[in-house]
C-alpha cells in the first residue's frame, strides 16, 4: 500500500474526498427539493413597474403616444379603448417608430409594418406586437410595464 508523508494511505484520501463529495451533494440536493417546496409570494406590482401615462381625455381617439421611458406606445384606440404597445419589433428586436402619415408602425430594420393595433401587415416580424397591461385608475391611465404580453 502507498503511503503518503503523514501515513495516511492514498484510498483513504480518496475515500473521505467522496465522502465530501456525497456530503454537499446532499445537501444541495436538499436545497434545491426546500426551495422548490417554499411558497411563492404573490407578484406584487413594484411602483417601478407602473407608468402613469396621464388622464384620460389627454389621449385623442386614434392617436399614438410615445413613452420612451416605459418603452411602449400608448395606442388610444377610435372606439375609446387604450392599447399599450411594446416599440420592439418581434423579428430582431428594432425600435419600431409609429408613422401618423401612413398611420401604421414601420420598423427601420428590415421594414416590418404593423397597424395601429400591432397587427403584422407585411412581415418579416412573425407576431404582432407585444403589449402591456392598462388599467384606468380615477380616470388615470397607467401601464404596467413589469410583463409584455406575447401574442400570436
Ligand atoms: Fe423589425 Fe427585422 S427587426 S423587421
Amino acid at each position: 500500500m502507498i503511503e503518503n508523508r503523514s501515513g495516511e494511505s492514498r484510498r483513504g484520501v480518496i475515500g473521505k474526498a467522496w465522502i465530501v463529495m456525497g456530503v454537499v451533494a446532499v445537501a444541495e440536493a436538499f436545497w434545491i427539493v426546500v426551495d422548490f417546496l417554499r411558497p411563492r409570494r404573490a407578484h406584487a406590482l413594484d411602483d417601478a413597474d407602473v407608468v402613469v401615462a396621464g388622464p384620460i381625455d389627454r389621449f385623442e381617439p386614434g392617436s399614438v403616444t410615445a413613452f420612451p421611458a416605459g418603452k411602449f406606445y400608448l395606442v388610444r384606440l377610435e372606439d375609446g379603448g387604450f392599447l399599450a404597445l411594446a416599440r420592439e419589433c418581434t423579428h430582431l428586436g428594432c425600435t419600431v417608430p409609429w408613422s401618423p402619415a401612413e398611420n401604421q408602425f414601420v420598423c427601420p430594420c428590415h421594414s416590418s409594418v404593423f397597424d395601429i393595433h400591432g397587427e403584422v401587415l407585411e412581415q418579416p416580424a412573425p407576431r404582432a406586437l407585444d403589449h402591456y397591461a392598462v388599467r384606468i385608475e380615477n380616470g388615470i391611465v397607467k401601464v404596467d410595464i413589469s410583463r409584455p404580453h406575447r401574442r400570436q
